[in-house]
């Protein structure tokens, strides 16, 4: 927490870490777009307080009750479309200038870096701007917006139940950013770790790489995850919207 003796000392050390280092590899997770308004899954008031992973986010769960599927992703893309990013977005865009490049890999489907202008997003669980045929019928894929949302569930041009793209439970990743994220994760200088509970794999796994491969590891959380257990993490109990303007704001002085 902010306000801990242990706080100053870890922003410091991040500090030092940040400005020391070429290549930064970002991992993000629901808490990362939090204080742009957007539901966690497993904090307080998180999707999976309230639903169970299994009615909503599997393949199964689309072809037993599309339209009931389909309305909590609706809830999710309009308010996508509503939220702006935070101040976070704004200092993970400066590091990227000062970086010359920066590369974020998220488990977020809300498209809020991109619309912050972070340039190289790895989207590991897919996204929620298309819709693509269940029965892979090979029509293109469908860009979700008000008017195909209309009517529920949505349908490809065959008559099949469209699904989004992204990864549901059960499903692989998509393999071309999966790979880039696991090479990315291995030979960073330094990994920023940002609003996951660090549950979900392979997603999780992505620090653990780079400490192997002796890059230094900054969380920023305000709760503890599973990281904190591993020796050698800089962990910064604080929220994404406040901790990385702070940290860029120091690296500028
Ligand atoms: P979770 O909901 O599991 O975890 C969110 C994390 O964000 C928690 O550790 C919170 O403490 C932290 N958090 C909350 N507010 C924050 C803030 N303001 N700043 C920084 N951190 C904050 O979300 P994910 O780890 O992203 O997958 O979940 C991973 C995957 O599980 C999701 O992509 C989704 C979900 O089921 C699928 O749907 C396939």
């Amino acid at each position: 927490m902010k306000g801990m003796p242990d706080h100053e000392e870890n922003m410091k050390t991040a500090v030092e870490v940040l400005s020391d280092v070429q290549s930064v590899l970002v991992s993000t997770g629901a808490g990362m777009s939090s204080e742009s308004g957007v539901r966690t899954f497993r904090s307080e008031n998180g999707h999976w307080r309230e639903h169970r992973a299994e009615d909503l986010a599997t393949p199964e769960a689309i072809r037993r009750d599309p339209k009931l599927v389909w309305e909590w992703y609706r809830e999710r893309l309009i308010t996508s479309d509503e939220i702006e990013p935070h101040e976070g977005y704004t200092a993970l865009v400066e590091l990227q200038d000062r970086l010359g490049c920066l590369t974020v890999v998220t488990q977020n489907v809300d498209g809020l870096h991109q619309k912050a202008g972070l340039t190289d997003v790895i989207e590991l669980h897919g996204n929620l701007r298309t819709a693509s045929c269940i029965d892979r019928c090979g029509a293109s894929p469908v860009t979700l917006t008000a008017s195909v949302l209309k009517e529920l569930p949505p349908v490809c041009s065959c008559g099949a139940v469209l699904r989004p793209d992204v990864v549901l439970f059960g499903e692989a990743l998509p393999e071309d950013a999966l790979r880039r994220s696991l090479d990315l994760a291995s030979s960073c200088e330094a990994m920023l770790v940002v609003g996951t509970s660090m549950v979900v794999y392979p997603a999780a796994a992505l620090p653990i790489l780079a400490l192997d491969a002796g890059a230094r590891v900054i969380e920023i959380n305000p709760e503890e995850t599973p990281l904190a257990m591993l020796s050698n993490v800089i962990c910064i109990r604080s929220g994404a919207g406040v901790a990385l303007p702070d940290l860029i704001e120091r690296l500028r002085s």
